[in-house]
């Protein structure tokens, strides 16, 4: 395995991107519990964390998620899918709005968490589509009450990707709209 050079934060924030082209060399276990650790150092509103991960390694579940969600193809390659589920019961004032944020603030902190490790990662689409959800339910045995926000691939990236400069001094509105 290629060693992994160290960046300060806002060089990481830059460099992260999504990750599609995979080399197929799997992901060890370490390296996967390195990111779930970021993942739950994440902000949360009045510090409830309604998250849950589920880790899929199973080639056969990697291939069924793969082929039931229409942007997840990479998933196969990338040997490791990390699915981000809030569940709102655990969330402040048990609120589905409150889970999904702090969900994705989890889920960015995958995503950082992987470049910093020289992995890949791109964060595919469940939620809010409905059958998303339901057929992702279906595929890993998760209770209606949890909303499976992401499947997110992780792996090793063949260099393909690359990172966007998206600053746009439009977005920035000084002071007032
Ligand atoms: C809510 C959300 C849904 C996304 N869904 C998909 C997806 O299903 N498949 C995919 O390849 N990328 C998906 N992406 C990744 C975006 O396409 C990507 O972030 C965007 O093109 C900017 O590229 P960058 O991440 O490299 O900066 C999603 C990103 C977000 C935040």
């Amino acid at each position: 395995m290629e060693a992994v050079i160290l960046k300060d934060g806002l060089t990481l924030i830059h460099e992260r991107k999504s990750v599609r082209s995979y080399t197929g060399e799997p992901v060890d276990k370490e390296e996967i519990d390195k990111i779930l650790r970021a993942a739950m150092a994440a902000p949360a509103a009045i510090h409830m964390m309604p998250w849950k991960f589920i880790i899929v390694t199973d080639k056969i579940k990697l291939k069924a998620l793969a082929d039931g969600l229409p942007f997840a193809k990479m998933l196969t390659k990338a040997g490791t899918g990390i699915v981000v589920c809030a569940v709102p019961g655990e969330a402040a004032m048990s609120s589905e709005e409150f889970a999904i944020l702090d969900c994705t603030c989890a889920s960015e902190n995958i995503l950082l968490a992987t470049e910093a490790l020289g992995l890949g990662a791109v964060w595919t689409a469940v939620y809010p589509n409905k059958e998303l959800m339901d057929f992702v339910r279906k595929e890993l045995n998760i209770p209606q009450h949890v909303i499976p926000l992401n499947v997110i691939p992780v792996g090793h990236p063949t260099g393909e990707d690359r990172a966007q400069d998206k600053y746009d001094v439009k977005n920035i509105h000084w002071g007032e709209w």
